[in-house]
């Protein structure tokens, strides 16, 4: 099935695109700027953080029209426990509320539901629904969307570095075949393509400690847009920004 083109791009029509080599087959997202949206309109935190929930609903159906296979979200940082109980209740709280009520959607539409992240420090219940969606949903053939909850780039390679040196330790690997394949393989997105594009909204311009390992090549697309007003519109603007790039991977320009 050909998969949807781009949106054109200067020079460039859907005529003449091949394929679906304008699409990136892993789109990962630092959702920011819910907060700001919220203050923007004089109202609290968690109504950023609930418009911002929509917003995701929004890029997972672009993402699927798009034929995108694997859909990356940035939802909650190792460094997020630091907003203290209220904050973090209310975003658990909409994230618990999101796995009740979209998972069978989700599962519906094929979509394969998986979690990076310590997610233990969320509390059993709530590791229980996530162990659920993945299980449900685990066969799913359509779009892989990866939830990182809790998760800190720095602190996956940190636990992929012990588990290399267990295994080393009890002899079942030498020092020696130690690879970036070796260590692809022990990060939490083992099995999982690198990103293609890193998009990050709200008008900052860094990773916040997000696929530090997996974002060696990855395109990065800043955005001025906060989160919450993310919308198809929005998903086709970084399509074309990545139609125009050059992707080299430190070769000779073409
Ligand atoms: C992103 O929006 C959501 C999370 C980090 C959980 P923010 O809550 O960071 O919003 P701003 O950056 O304060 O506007
Ligand atoms: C990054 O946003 C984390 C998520 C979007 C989940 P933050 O708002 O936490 O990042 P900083 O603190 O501005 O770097
Ligand atoms: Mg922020």
């Amino acid at each position: 099935m050909p998969l949807p083109l781009a949106t054109a791009t200067e020079g460039i029509s859907p005529d003449n695109v091949s394929g679906n080599s304008t699409v990136p087959r892993h789109i990962a997202v630092i959702m920011d700027g819910n907060g700001r949206w919220a203050a923007a309109r004089g109202l609290p935190r968690l109504a950023g953080h609930r418009a911002g929930a929509e917003a995701v609903t929004r890029c997972l159906k672009a993402a699927r029209a798009k034929g995108v296979e694997y859909l990356t979200l940035y939802a909650f940082s190792s460094e997020n426990w630091r907003r203290g109980p209220d904050e973090v209740a209310d975003l658990t709280g909409l994230l618990r509320f999101y796995l009740r009520h979209k998972v069978n959607e989700l599962h519906k539409q094929n979509v394969r539901i998986l979690f990076v992240g310590d997610t233990h420090r969320f509390g059993q219940d709530l590791c229980d629904e996530l162990a659920h969606a993945e299980r449900l949903t685990g066969a799913n053939t359509g779009l892989t969307l990866l939830l990182a909850l809790s998760y800190g780039g720095r602190s996956e390679i940190v636990q992929a570095a012990k588990a290399i040196a267990r295994a080393a330790m009890r002899g079942e690997l030498d020092p020696d075949s130690i690879d970036e394949t070796v260590v692809s393989n022990h990060l939490l997105t083992a099995g999982i393509p690198d990103p293609d594009v890193i998009v990050r909204t709200s008008g900052e311009h860094r990773l916040s400690n997000f696929l530090l390992w997996q974002s060696a090549y990855a395109e990065l697309v800043f955005l001025e847009q906060m989160w919450p007003d993310f919308n198809e519109t929005t998903f086709n603007q970084i399509l074309e920004i990545y139609a125009r790039r050059e992707r080299r991977f430190g070769a000779r320009p073409a």
